[in-house]
């Protein structure tokens, strides 16, 4: 039987960060499933496909092939058998993820894919509907979140030597939208799931939160 960890919470609670480090000193397979939306995302833009048409959604995603596979233990994602880890990546696509990821069509074509990585392999899983939706049954589930302020914070400081940096006021109302978004739609919501282990890291460093992810596991394995 493998042992699952599902990590949900809001963007830029450095769920990905934190994930990738507790995953590798467990010898977990870390899976992102952000990215897998992202790469579907990727492929309805490419093809300009208007979402809210759904006979045009449903043949465009008869058409997208979504694939993982982990080249030196880092997780790299295909869009129809190429390497699209990094152009998943922007602006663009993360506007577009967040709202094709709300089409129950689209999350359909994922679950399968999920379940069946965490059937197989001991896996620690991040994304937004893994405690409540996917995996259920899950060992350990973390809800792990942190203030809009803190976010927006550690967001403006990732692109402040960009060009066209935006103002923390700016990336603030960004985040905003995107909670009430990823929490108010009706196929699976952002929720904590009544059993989830809540983590504020407003006021945690990251080697805090991967510490108190290790012991809640070791409390777990040794229950
Ligand atoms: O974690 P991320 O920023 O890469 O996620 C990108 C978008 O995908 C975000 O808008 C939420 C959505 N998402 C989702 O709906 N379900 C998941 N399991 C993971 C991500």
């Amino acid at each position: 039987m493998s042992f699952n960890i599902a990590i949900d919470g809001p963007a830029g609670a450095g769920k990905s960060t934190i994930a990738r480090l507790a995953a590798k000193e467990l010898s977990f397979i870390y899976v992102d499933t952000g990215a897998m939306y992202r790469a579907i995302a990727l492929g309805l833009l490419r093809n300009s496909i208007d979402i809210d048409n759904e006979a045009a959604l449903l043949s465009a995603l008869d058409l997208i092939e979504v694939g993982i596979r982990y080249v030196d233990g880092e997780q790299h994602v295909y869009l129809n058998g190429e390497d699209v880890s990094l152009l998943i990546r922007t602006e663009e696509v993360s506007d577009m993820t967040s709202r094709s990821s709300a089409k129950p069509q689209v999350r359909s074509k994922l679950t399968a894919l999920q379940r069946d990585l965490a059937a197989r392999e001991n896996v620690l899983m991040d994304g937004r509907d893994i405690g409540t939706e996917i995996l259920p049954d899950a060992d350990l589930k973390i809800y792990l979140t942190a203030s809009v302020r803190t976010r927006a914070k550690r967001r403006y400081l990732e692109q402040a030597d960009k060009d066209g940096a935006c103002t923390l006021e700016e990336i603030e109302q960004d985040i905003r939208e995107r909670d009430y978004r990823d929490m108010h739609r009706e196929t699976a919501p952002l929720r904590q799931a009544d059993d989830a282990v809540l983590i504020d890291s407003s006021d945690m460093s990251v080697e805090e939160v991967v510490s108190e992810i290790l012991r809640l596991v070791s409390l777990k394995e040794n229950a």
